[in-house]
């Protein structure tokens, strides 16, 4: 067996098994990561990968390794996680697809989808064992069951999480960071004032990285009666747009009752975070950082996007107004990256899912209080994206985008409201500060789409364009 998670650096050759198959997996992987989905580095090449640490899951044959790497990108230098397995006969069919290296006759590959290997992952957590070191645990009271196995879900994600039976579901964070994931931070303390909006937290891995304790995998009771947010709203969308004549309210498929209900998840998360970890005030100093950082934004966007410019006295009057906001603004935890796909209806009501915040802030940036607003902000945002994503790449249909705008204003204000009824406070009488960070967020959107999908430029366009003669959402 190999030592303890610890830098490869502080270690002499030949102290650690496996070492010479370590390094050749990470010689391969600069060509191999990138066609990897959850991997967040495709806009630039990868010019190295280091192995950090490393543990031997399963050792033999087959073998299972688990390998903390550091990927080096030109400026930046990313650790990452891989699950790799390996046999010498019998090499199963998933193994194929997702070849990393061949070393002496043995196939290595990426583990996630072979269940045979996985399952050892679920009985560790289930054992509370301590593997080459990698703690396994489950939660407090969580009594888990063992010898279940697991399959990757296939959903868009940035992550890799592993359904086991219909039970559990593993998320695999593949960026690390060092320190207690924020996902896994959250979960708990919404768990332990007995939220009823999440999935419940029932285990955790955990190993080591540059010498703090660092979460590297969530346990969760897996929700068999769950639909994806995103696909109902988007449904819902469609189902109006195939029939244009009838109106919302008197269609099958309206969401507004489930819109509301969905406010009035998130506004009880919120005061289930307040009352969890606090609140903290936010100074004029600190209003004035927030408005200089969106105001910063919108120069960068528009330099690079030339569809922005007519909007950018409007945006910046938008951001300037934010200082006449009474201060102090509370402060508080918050999801962070709240959309329609990260909320799930179950026949017991609506859960929020991925506490992790938004993907491409820093991780001090993630972990910072924030105002309860901006993930109200994020919905708000959700519903156009749902509303108008049908609309991209067709030609013009005034019928059609009439009808999106009006899916869209109906369940952003029935969200509204229903957040209002828990909240005790209507986030719309922010109007300043919401219109602000609904505009903040459509800039970020023209950067990624410009970036990433130019046909869907102009749905955050079109949301600017609405906002700014709205007056407010
Ligand atoms: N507890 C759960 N029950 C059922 N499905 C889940 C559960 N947790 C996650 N999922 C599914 O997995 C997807 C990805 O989960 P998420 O936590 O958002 O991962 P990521 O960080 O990769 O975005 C979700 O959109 C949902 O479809
Ligand atoms: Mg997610």
């Amino acid at each position: 067996m190999s030592g303890p998670l610890e830098p490869v650096d502080s270690l002499e050759p030949g102290e650690r098994s496996h070492e010479a198959t370590v390094e050749a997996i990470a010689a391969a992987l600069p060509q191999w990561l990138p066609s990897q989905r959850w991997f967040a580095g495709k806009d630039r090449e990868v010019t190295g990968v280091r192995p950090l640490t490393w543990s031997t899951i399963l050792d033999g044959d087959p073998l299972l390794l688990h390998l903390v790497v550091e990927v080096e990108q030109d400026d930046r230098a990313e650790p990452y996680q891989l699950l790799v397995g390996s046999r010498r006969s019998e090499v199963p069919d998933v193994a194929s697809s997702v070849t990393i290296v061949d070393v002496d006759g043995a196939t290595f590959y990426e583990a996630c989808g072979d269940a045979d290997l996985t399952s050892a992952l679920l009985d560790s957590m289930a054992d509370g064992t301590l593997v080459d070191g990698l703690h396994f645990e489950s939660e407090p009271g969580a009594e888990l069951a063992r010898g279940l196995r697991a399959h990757p879900i296939t959903t868009e994600q940035s992550n890799t999480s592993l359904v086991y039976g219909s039970q559990y579901i593993l998320k695999l964070f593949r960026k690390l960071s060092p320190g207690v994931n924020k996902d896994l931070l959250l979960h708990r303390a919404l768990r332990e004032v007995g939220s009823q909006h999440i999935a419940e937290p029932l285990g955790s891995i955990s190993g080591t990285l540059a010498g703090e304790p660092t979460t590297i995998g969530m346990l969760q009771r897996f929700m068999t009666d769950a639909v994806d947010g995103w696909v109902m709203a988007t449904t819902s969308v469609r189902d109006l747009m195939a029939d244009p004549s009838v109106a919302p309210e008197e269609l099958g498929g309206d969401f507004a009752g489930e819109a509301s209900r969905l406010g009035a998840a998130v506004a009880d998360v919120h005061a289930d975070l307040r009352t969890a970890l606090g609140t903290e005030d936010a100074d004029a100093d600190e209003l004035e950082r927030t408005v200089q950082v969106m105001l910063d934004r919108l120069d960068r966007v528009a330099a690079d996007v030339p569809e922005l410019a007519p909007h950018v006295p409007g945006l910046r009057d938008a951001f300037d107004a934010m200082r006449h906001h009474p201060v102090p603004v509370e402060m508080q935890y918050v999801h962070g990256d709240l959309h329609l796909g990260q909320v799930l209806r179950t026949l017991g009501g609506w859960l929020i899912l991925d506490f992790e915040g938004e993907p491409a802030a820093s991780v001090a940036e993630r972990s910072r209080l924030r105002s309860a607003l901006r993930d109200v902000a994020g919905m708000l945002r959700s519903f156009d994206y749902a509303a108008q994503q049908l609309l991209v790449g067709r030609p013009d249909d005034p019928i059609l985008t009439d009808v999106a705008m009006s899916w869209a204003h109906r369940n952003r204000e029935a969200f509204c409201d229903g957040y209002a009824e828990v909240a005790g406070s209507d986030p719309r009488d922010a109007a300043v500060l919401l219109r602000a960070l609904e505009l903040d967020k459509a800039v970020y959107e023209v950067s990624y789409e410009h970036a990433n999908r130019p046909d869907w430029l102009s749905v955050p366009l079109a949301s600017i364009e609405r906002i700014m003669t709205e007056g407010s959402s």
